[in-house]
């Protein structure tokens, strides 16, 4: 794809999709495809996906679940697997999963024979709503997450969301994380329906359609922001909303102590104080109160552990790419439905940090 191109991916999203998975690959002129899909993935959705391949002539590749195999030896081993089933350069890979398939398949699509035609069929609730979306593919290196990667834009989203039915309750709670984020960042309306789906938290006793509609509208809200600035040069940071010191906590954690979207709930809670104290956000406080009783229904951290230090959290901070001369880079709402890029001193984030250390519920700042 040239650089000076939006990203023209394709999005549908259909409750019964994987039926039809086959059809529409006929449609797109192909006879033949690669899955890559993972373990879990293929335990619960393979046959439905393959009876929906029906006559395609189909490979699986099936490799192991997990952040902790998404790297380049796994690449490695996929590009084996390519050689040995004999793809060509027209040869559609299809990820069939989660983030780490997504990504791990779109950077093996994106660098075999100079790229092969690329789909993905998300099967987490972060896949449907955010990773599949924006063209960005990567693995990681031990030194840290997703440094090698390409911009490779799928050529069409196919979700089913029916595939999270079988979805754990922990990776639901992951996916409604970015999806309150992508509410905060840009729909009141979408805030709402997030808080009644919530309320209880339980995704098995809601219709196909309700949760067709949330992840549609989470979705629309990434796909606007990339597709007018595909390349982040502009506007896209905003999706880094919580992320600054959600990427810090998860690695001040070693990976282990906090999920992506544990870690990201907090960083969404520490945005909000922040925008709170410096007056940026008049509702700032009642819409913390909102975020943080959403957290707690899905079982999300609200609090940061004292075991963790500031010193080992803030070097974490400055490690990030989002920063500005020695000044931390922060999206803060300035409304609900709206942010905008702060610089912020690190003094005020530590700050922060320490009341969420302390803080149980919302703080009696006026
Ligand atoms: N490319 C991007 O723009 C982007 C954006 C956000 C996140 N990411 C990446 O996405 C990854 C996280 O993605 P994720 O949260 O989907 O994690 P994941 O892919 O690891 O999936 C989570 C778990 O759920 C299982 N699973 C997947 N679908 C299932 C289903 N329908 N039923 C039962 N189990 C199922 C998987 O096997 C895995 O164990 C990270 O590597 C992150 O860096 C990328
Ligand atoms: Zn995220």
């Amino acid at each position: 794809m040239r650089r000076d191109q939006p990203e023209d991916s394709n999005f549908v999203l259909k409750a019964g999709l994987l039926d039809r998975i086959g059809d529409l690959l006929v449609q797109s002129g192909f006879d033949r495809c690669v899955v890559v899909t993972d373990h879990n993935v293929a335990t619960a959705w393979r046959p439905v996906l393959q009876a929906g391949l029906n006559s395609l002539c189909q490979d699986w590749i099936v490799v192991p679940a997990g952040e902790e195999h998404k790297t380049l030896d796994q690449v490695r081993e996929l590009y084996g697997s390519l050689l040995g089933l004999d793809v060509e350069r027209r040869t559609p890979l299809l990820a069939f999963g989660g983030g780490v398939v997504g990504d791990l398949a779109g950077f093996v699509a994106a660098t075999w024979l100079r790229g092969l035609p690329f789909f993905q069929i998300p099967t987490t609730l972060v896949a449907m709503v955010d990773s599949s979306h924006g063209g960005k593919t990567g693995v990681d290196l031990p030194e840290g997450k997703n440094l090698v990667g390409a911009w490779y834009p799928a050529r069409a989203i196919w979700a089913d969301p029916r595939t999270l039915r079988t979805l754990p309750r922990k990776q639901w709670a992951c996916g409604m994380v970015e999806a309150v984020k992508a509410a905060l960042l840009a729909s009141p309306g979408l805030l709402e329906k997030l808080e009644d789906f919530s309320h209880p938290p339980d995704p098995s006793a809601r219709q196909d359609s309700e949760i067709q509609e949330l992840v549609s509208e989470s979705a629309r809200i990434k796909r606007e922001i990339v597709l007018r600035d595909p390349w982040e040069s502009g506007e896209r940071v905003l999706l880094n909303f919580g992320h600054t010191l959600g990427h810090a906590l998860e690695r001040a954690g070693d990976y282990a102590r906090f999920t992506h979207g544990e870690a990201v709930g907090l960083g969404l809670l520490a945005a909000l104080r922040l925008a709170g104290r410096r007056g940026v956000l008049t509702e700032a406080w009642g819409l913390l109160g909102r975020v943080e009783s959403l957290l707690a229904a899905w079982d999300l951290p609200r609090t940061i552990p004292t075991s963790f230090r500031w010193e080992v959290v803030a070097a974490g901070l400055k490690r990030d790419k989002k920063k500005r001369q020695g000044r931390l880079l922060f999206v803060l709402p300035t409304r609900l439905g709206r942010a905008e890029v702060f610089e912020v001193d690190e003094a005020e984030v530590c700050q922060v940090f320490a009341e969420l250390q302390v803080a149980e519920g919302s703080p009696e700042l006026g």
